[in-house]
């Protein structure tokens, strides 16, 4: 049985009493209207599977219940019943919408109501299982389409990892040798510099090895922080950090950078910061990306500022680099956190901001953007505190 009625519409007492005992009896639920203004009171209340109504009526006609119930009770089956002699007034109902079949009168054989009504539910049905599969085919459509994304994403990610692990190795074993031999070099000349060789000299080759010892010994920290990065290991995610702390070290890197180009470095640190937790060499890597990009906007005279903020609301520390230069334009936004996208020259790799994203996700945080061309950009690194995630612990970073 349907659980939602079948409303009849007409004026005629004897007709309305007809169809309502007949569908009554083949076991649905009906209701009556007297007219199309009774009517439209109805169905501005409840929801009807069926309507079936009269063209002609006083006060508010058929065409007047159909454009009604096509306003607000799209779902509902349209059955209109029209006299032999005003056909164009069916034709103009058709027209007017949702009308799903028409009964001519007068009613002869009132058996075939029941088949005119059966046949209008098997419609609804299936127009109502059709949305239901319509829009869940859309969901899965936009989740595929959300899937495919991060798989890309993804799949560059992890292609840069192995790009980085097989030239991090690659490069070990020269590195080694390289150190090797100046060591070997170093004790040779330590033990006997070869004659010719005055104090001078001796000196500055001492020198000179001391700087390849120095740049190796660097390339090597390089290589050791490629081959972390390629494992992307969330092992080192547990320490407590002071992020101030984190940013004052990415400043001895960059603000030399700053000062040559002869833009201004502001630093506003709030001095009460929880803290934080994480990896900070990671978010070390994280700040000095977002302060170089803010450093290669900018031209002479320009002012990159650096600002920490607590909120207690939310938890969460805000790490904002705001530079003054030309801005980013808004067909570009939707693009510059993915992994090889650029604007700049060729020496760039597109791959500062897709870093910077996938480690400020590691530490379940979140970085936006805010940018207008020509008026600066501000880029938004918000990390939740140490506090919150004791509490209510990310799975990542849960023991
Ligand atoms: N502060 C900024 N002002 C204006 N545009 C920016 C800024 N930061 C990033 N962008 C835009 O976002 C793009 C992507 O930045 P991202 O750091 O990922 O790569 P990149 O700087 O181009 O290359 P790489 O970081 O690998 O050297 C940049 O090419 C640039 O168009
Ligand atoms: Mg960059």
């Amino acid at each position: 049985m349907n659980l939602e009625p079948i409303l009849v519409v007409d004026d005629e007492e004897g007709l309305r009493y007809v169809m309502t005992r007949q569908l009554r009896s083949a076991g649905y639920t009906v209701e009556a209207a007297e007219d199309g203004q009774e009517a439209i009171e109805k169905l501005s209340e409840k929801q009807y599977a069926v309507v079936i109504t009269d063209m002609k009526m006083p006060r508010v006609d058929g065409l007047g219940v159909i454009q009604k119930a096509n306003e607000i009770a799209p779902n509902t089956e349209l059955i209109v019943l029209t006299g032999h002699g005003s056909l164009e007034n069916a034709v103009e109902a058709f027209k007017a919408g949702n009308v799903a079949e028409y009964l001519l009168k007068p009613l002869d054989d009132i058996g075939l109501l029941n088949a005119v009504v059966t046949r209008a539910l098997e419609k609804r049905h299936l127009k109502l299982q059709n949305r239901q599969l319509t829009s869940e085919l859309q969901c899965a459509y936009e989740e595929l389409k959300k899937t495919s994304k991060q798989l890309i994403q993804s799949e560059k990610m992890s292609a840069i990892g192995q790009l980085a692990a097989g030239v991090a190795h690659e490069l070990n074993n020269p590195l080694t040798a390289v150190l090797g031999f100046a060591q070997f070099i170093d004790e040779k000349v330590k033990e006997q510099a070869p004659r010719e060789w005055n104090d001078e000299d001796t000196n500055r080759i001492m020198n000179a090895l001391q700087n390849v010892v120095k740049g190796a010994h660097r390339c090597r920290d390089i290589v050791a922080s490629l081959i972390r990065f390629s494992r992307s290991s969330h092992a080192e995610l547990h320490s407590e950090i002071d992020i101030n702390q984190v940013l004052m070290d990415a400043f001895v890197f960059t603000e030399h950078l700053l000062l040559r180009q002869g833009i201004t470095l502001v630093k506003n640190l709030s001095q009460d910061l929880p803290k934080a937790i994480g990896s900070a060499s990671r978010l070390q890597h994280v700040f000095t990306n977002l302060i170089i990009n803010a450093q290669q906007a900018s031209s002479e005279g320009g002012v990159v500022t650096v600002t920490t903020q607590y909120d207690p609301n939310s938890q969460t520390i805000a790490i904002m680099v705001e530079d003054s230069g030309p801005g980013i334009q808004p067909d570009h936004l939707p693009h510059i956190f993915e992994a090889f996208y650029t604007t700049r020259p060729e020496s760039h790799a597109g791959l500062g901001l897709s870093i910077a994203s996938q480690i400020v996700q590691e530490h379940h945080g979140e970085i936006t953007v805010q940018s207008q061309p020509e008026r600066g950009s501000r880029f938004i690194v918000s990390l939740p505190i140490a506090k919150a995630l004791e509490t209510d612990p990310p799975d990542a970073l849960a023991a």
